[in-house]
């Protein structure tokens, strides 16, 4: 059986624990900080699993220990604004979790292949490659399946065809300037233009740009995590099943979309080798320009994490 650890335990690591459980993709181990709840959350789903019917262990645990020869390595752990923190603060602090644990799950998985969702997550990504030292392929960043699969659902309601039928892809950093490519989005092959008024799309896709934030102001006391850690699930099955499968997703780029030295949302194809390649769109000039505009965006960020943390 695979093995997937999970560290941080909150509400998108333990639903990710969660859907990987459920569907028998890997044995599970769940880490965190708090005492006792990664034990406790683990427990309870190991003991759902009679009633599903599946075989997998899951184990919770305070310590790196338990996350040993993991094939996979998610990192949800961090923290959320707090009021009072500035957006430095906050980079500050993730970025310490961050890395303290991807050195931490390196030294016991050393063949694992990493994928960060902790925010400001173009940024924690960047910082765990640069932290661990691993090629671009075994650090790759979650946001563009979740974004791509907010459009989806928003396409799906306003047309009423299934979620199955309806391509989107969203690129760039995952934040207000994210990148949703209309033309490059279809429903059963049909380009969202031909099916959609321009005002209709225009909506949707300004309400994909804040997908984030609406979840969050009907939370009131969390972030979404549901869709985040169904991508996280995407992503790992892809992965351990060697599918060759394309998501966008955060990756080093390296001359890709004429960017270089940062991580940044773009078509990818995951396999078991991690990020196998990616994949380069042909874009028209509006298209770039979003692009680079999203990506001046994501600069910025890895700047002020360089400023804070002084990575090379
Ligand atoms: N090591 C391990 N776990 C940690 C550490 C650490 N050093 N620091 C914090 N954690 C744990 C917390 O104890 C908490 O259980 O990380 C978990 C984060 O879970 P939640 O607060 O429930 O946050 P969640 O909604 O799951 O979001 C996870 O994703 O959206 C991003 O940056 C955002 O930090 C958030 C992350």
């Amino acid at each position: 059986m695979n093995k997937v650890s999970i560290i941080g335990a909150g509400m998108t690591g333990s639903t990710a624990a969660h859907w990987l459980a459920e569907r028998e993709f890997a044995d599970v181990a769940l880490v965190d900080v708090v005492e006792g709840m990664p034990q406790g959350k683990a427990l309870d789903m190991l003991e759902a699993m009679p009633i599903i019917g599946k075989d997998v262990s899951i184990v919770g645990s305070n310590d790196y220990a338990a996350t040993k020869n993991s094939d996979v390595v998610i990192i949800t752990a961090g923290i959320a604004r707090k009021p009072g923190m500035s957006r430095d603060d906050l980079l500050k602090t993730n970025a310490e979790i961050v890395g303290n644990a991807a050195l931490e799950a390196l030294k016991h998985s050393p063949d694992a292949i990493f994928i960060i969702l902790t925010n400001p997550l173009d940024t924690m990504a960047y910082l765990a490659m640069k932290k661990t030292g691993l090629p671009r392929e075994r650090v790759i960043g979650q946001a563009g399946v979740l974004d791509s699969a907010r459009m989806r659902a928003f396409i799906a309601m306003e047309t009423s065809v299934s979620v199955e039928n309806i391509n989107c892809y969203v690129l760039g950093g995952h934040g207000d300037e994210m990148v949703p490519l209309t033309r490059h989005s279809n429903i059963a092959g049909v380009p969202l233009n031909e099916y959609i008024a321009a005002d209709r799309l225009h909506a949707i896709v300004e309400r994909t740009r804040k997908g984030g934030g609406e979840v969050i102001n009907l939370l009131k006391t969390g972030s979404a995590f549901y869709a985040p850690s169904a991508a996280l699930a995407q992503m790992t099955e892809a992965i351990l099943k060697d599918k060759h499968l394309i998501v966008p997703a955060s990756a080093y780029v390296t001359g890709e979309y004429g960017l270089n030295d940062m991580y940044f949302g773009v078509p990818v194809q995951l396999g078991r080798g991690g990020m196998e390649r990616i994949i380069e769109y042909s874009l028209n000039d509006d298209e770039k320009a979003m692009l680079q505009k999203s990506a001046a965006a994501v600069r910025e960020t890895h700047d002020a994490l360089k400023n804070l943390v002084g990575l090379g």
